[in-house]
């Protein structure tokens, strides 16, 4: 099986001894407490559940900056994106060496880890600025990344943690909600080899479906992980439990049984295009996949990256050897009318733009929002219904 980022065997900061557990849960009622932000919360998240592995805790100001700008700590350990513990507030914890951290998106904010803080450092408007710019390419505000980022907080609180719960994943996603060890563990299991990830954050329509079978076929993989992102998305996009739904009710109807898995994963969206395609190859290969699908504007928003930035940044500045996972590029997938199937658009011959159905997605959101179903040749009728009924609701 495919190893883990940066470590022979995946070390996982949540803490699953349960005597161990309970007596951290004890002793954080007696620390001082920083409330997270809801990135740093995630990112407590994704290091219990060995996503970002080999990392042991929130990284400090050098190790942040050069991240941002070499996609590598000082020690050299290849890391895409900076994974940091930034707020506005240390009063509560300054001088204090271990804390406990409480999670900002359960009611009574319960504690989410413990700390050992390392550091706390002031982070300058400038290095803000600068890393900011490096990871999502640009400084404008309406970016909703950048907007996240840049309202953090000033202080970079830096150190190990022992994760003690996944937060609201695992009670609000119970089917679905998987950590990169349980993925590991079915993988094994399911005695998969070859093993495609498709990272979504949105119901998949039929173009998604295609290029998860086209992948499939392509690599001669033993199966397909479909791994949603479950945690906050920008206003406007779809909730999770909805795209779950629609993506269930897709693999039940058309794909053979055993060959798909439907798992998600608590992490915010950052939409940092070409750095987050990185990251997510990172956290896959920890989650057992040995390719992972990037298509056309993987992880974009508007129009701040190249279609195809987040296939060439794996190109030009993921080092080789870097990473054991392999990327699948695709095209502009999109359903051919001379063709009757859904083709990457560079390698259908002789079609012109008009030869393909090809839908924006205000449009698509438009006809849904008025009960009309987008063609079938674009989104497959079930899944169609499910988000005609969605849209509906939130018109009432
Ligand atoms: S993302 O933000 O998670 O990347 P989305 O769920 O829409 O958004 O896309 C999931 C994956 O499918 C990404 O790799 C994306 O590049 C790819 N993708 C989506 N639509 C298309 C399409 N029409 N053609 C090619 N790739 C696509």
């Amino acid at each position: 099986m495919i190893k883990p980022h940066g470590s022979d065997t995946l070390k996982p900061l949540f803490v699953y001894d349960s005597e161990q557990h309970h007596a951290l849960i004890k002793e954080a009622e007696t620390l001082p407490s920083l409330l997270l932000n809801s990135a740093a919360a995630a990112n407590a998240v994704m290091l219990g559940a060995g996503y970002f592995n080999p990392l042991q805790g929130y990284m400090n100001l050098d190790d942040a900056l050069s991240v941002a700008s070499d996609m590598k700590t000082k020690d050299g350990l290849f890391w895409p994106v900076p994974i940091i513990n930034m707020t506005s507030d240390t009063s509560g914890i300054a001088g204090h060496s271990r804390i406990a951290l409480r999670d900002p998106n359960v009611e009574g904010n319960p504690v989410l880890a413990v700390m050992d803080v390392d550091a706390i450092e002031d982070v300058s408007d400038d290095q803000i600025k600068t890393m900011a710019e490096q990871i999502f390419g640009t400084l404008d505000p309406e970016h909703p990344g950048v907007a996240t980022f840049t309202s953090q907080g000033n202080k970079l609180v830096s150190g190990r943690i022992q994760v003690l719960s996944f937060s609201y994943f695992q009670a609000d996603f119970p089917d679905t909600f998987r950590t990169a060890v349980e993925i590991r563990n079915e993988i094994a299991e399911r005695g998969w080899e070859k093993v495609v990830a498709f990272q979504t954050r949105n119901p998949m329509h039929r173009a998604h479906e295609e290029l998860c079978r086209m992948a499939m076929e392509r690599l001669g993989a033993d199966g397909i992980v479909i791994h949603m992102l479950l945690g906050k998305l920008k206003k406007g996009d779809i909730p999770a439990p909805v795209r779950d739904a629609c993506i269930r009710k897709m693999v039940e109807v058309y794909f053979p049984k055993n060959t798909v898995m439907v798992t998600g994963y608590g992490f915010d969206m950052l939409y940092a295009g070409p750095r987050e395609a990185v990251l997510h190859a990172v956290f896959r290969q920890n989650m057992g996949a040995t390719h992972l699908i990037v298509g056309r504007d993987h992880a974009g928003v508007g129009d701040y990256y190249g279609a195809f930035d987040a296939q060439t940044i794996f190109d030009e500045k993921v080092p080789a050897g870097a990473l054991d996972i392999e990327i699948f590029r695709a095209d502009h997938t999109a359903y051919s009318k001379k063709l009757d199937r859904v083709v990457m658009m560079n390698e259908a011959a002789d079609h012109e733009k008009d030869d393909f159905v090809l839908l924006s997605g205000t449009k698509v959101r438009e006809m849904l929002g008025n009960g009309i179903a987008p063609p079938p040749e674009f989104s497959r009728p079930e899944v169609a219904q499910i988000l005609m009924d969605y849209y509906q609701s939130t018109q009432e």
